[in-house]
């Protein structure tokens, strides 16, 4: 069995590119893998954030992540800071790392763009990602096409320390969705869909309600042809819209081209609004469930200790081959 490990940011408004780009997999992972999902907690400390808001985020993201479908019984659930690992071993990965790969990070670059200074945090966050991969002697990484620049940085990173320390680290891959790996913002499909992004008809949130996610849609940016064909770089928003209609319903673009061969946008669209609300609806159901259960808390209680127990494992042996502490 191989290992899997992925964390989502407990930054609210967990939407459609998140679960088609990245938590779709989890699910269809955790049957013939031990797969750890983390809620990254600290990650989402590197904007300031306020501690009610954060502490109600994470609760969210771990109901949504029971929502969907992982299975406490068969992966492990938790939260990041829950787990001192993280921590510790990220400063020792700082300790191999090099400013001058950090800078090159293009999500680094992103955020910081037009600030006067950045927060130290922002810059090493890619290392506290790789802590996280390397933590759990991770195999395999499903994540959006986005994490690929962090995914590299982690295999660098890992790949320098087993050069003068041999296997101290399990190296990991990244694995990403060919279809849905990127989902475009609904108002402007050349930008990605985003949690930050101030139109919140920019993106389906996975919560929305069907009046919400018709309006989304409805409105969505397309172009002037009023022809249902495939093209990103010609068609984008048409493009993006046949992409989420294909990934959710499980027919094949090309189908799609066919079946609306000669109809028109709003058609298109409409029937779309359908395939969206018919796949959130059950995931929004069982969310409002898990969301006030006792049970929320019990499963990322239990899935500290257990994600522990892994954690604490690599950190003698790292440590041990770092010379930290005593023997
Ligand atoms: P984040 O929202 O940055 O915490 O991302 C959580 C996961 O969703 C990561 O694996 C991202 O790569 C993925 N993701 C975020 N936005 C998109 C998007 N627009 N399309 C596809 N995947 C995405
Ligand atoms: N950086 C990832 C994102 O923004 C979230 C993340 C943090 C992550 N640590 C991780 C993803 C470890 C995979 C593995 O989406």
């Amino acid at each position: 069995m191989k290992r899997v490990f992925s964390g989502v940011q407990p930054t609210g408004n967990i939407h459609l590119g998140n679960y088609l780009g990245a938590l779709r997999q989890f699910v269809e992972l955790q049957e013939d893998n031990q797969c750890i999902y983390c809620i990254v907690d600290m990650h989402a400390i590197t904007v300031p954030q306020d501690p009610e808001t954060l502490r109600k985020h994470t609760l969210d993201v771990a109901a949504l992540y029971l929502a969907i479908g992982i299975d406490p019984k068969k992966s492990i659930v938790f939260v990041q800071s829950d787990v001192s690992g993280h921590a510790e071993l990220s400063w020792i990965l700082t300790c191999s790392s090099y400013t001058g790969e950090l800078s090159r990070m293009t999500q680094f670059k992103d955020k910081s763009k037009n600030k006067e200074s950045a927060p130290a945090g922002l810059f090493t966050y890619p290392i506290l990602m790789a802590a996280d991969i390397l933590l759990y002697d991770t195999d395999v990484v499903p994540v959006g096409n986005d994490q690929k620049q962090h995914i590299e940085l982690c295999r660098d990173i890992a790949g320098r320390i087993n050069s003068r320390f041999p296997d101290t680290f399990v190296m990991p891959e990244g694995r990403f969705l060919k279809a849905g790996a990127r989902i475009m913002a609904l108002d402007d499909p050349t930008k990605k869909m985003s949690k930050s992004a101030e139109n919140i008809h920019s993106r389906i949130s996975l919560l929305d309600e069907p009046s919400k996610i018709k309006k989304s849609i409805m409105k969505a940016t397309t172009d002037s042809e009023g022809v249902i064909r495939f093209d990103a770089e010609n068609k984008p928003g048409i493009s993006n819209l046949l992409n989420i209609y294909s990934v959710l319903s499980g027919i094949t673009v090309e189908d799609l081209e066919k079946r609306y061969k000669g109809s028109g946008y709003g058609t298109f669209k409409k029937d779309l609004v359908d395939v969206t609300v018919e796949a959130l609806a059950p995931i929004k159901a069982r969310y409002e469930e898990i969301r006030s259960s006792q049970m929320l808390i019990d499963t990322l209680k239990d899935g500290a200790e257990r994600a522990d127990a892994i954690a604490q494992k690599t950190m003698t042996r790292v440590k041990e081959n770092f010379g930290l502490g005593l023997k």
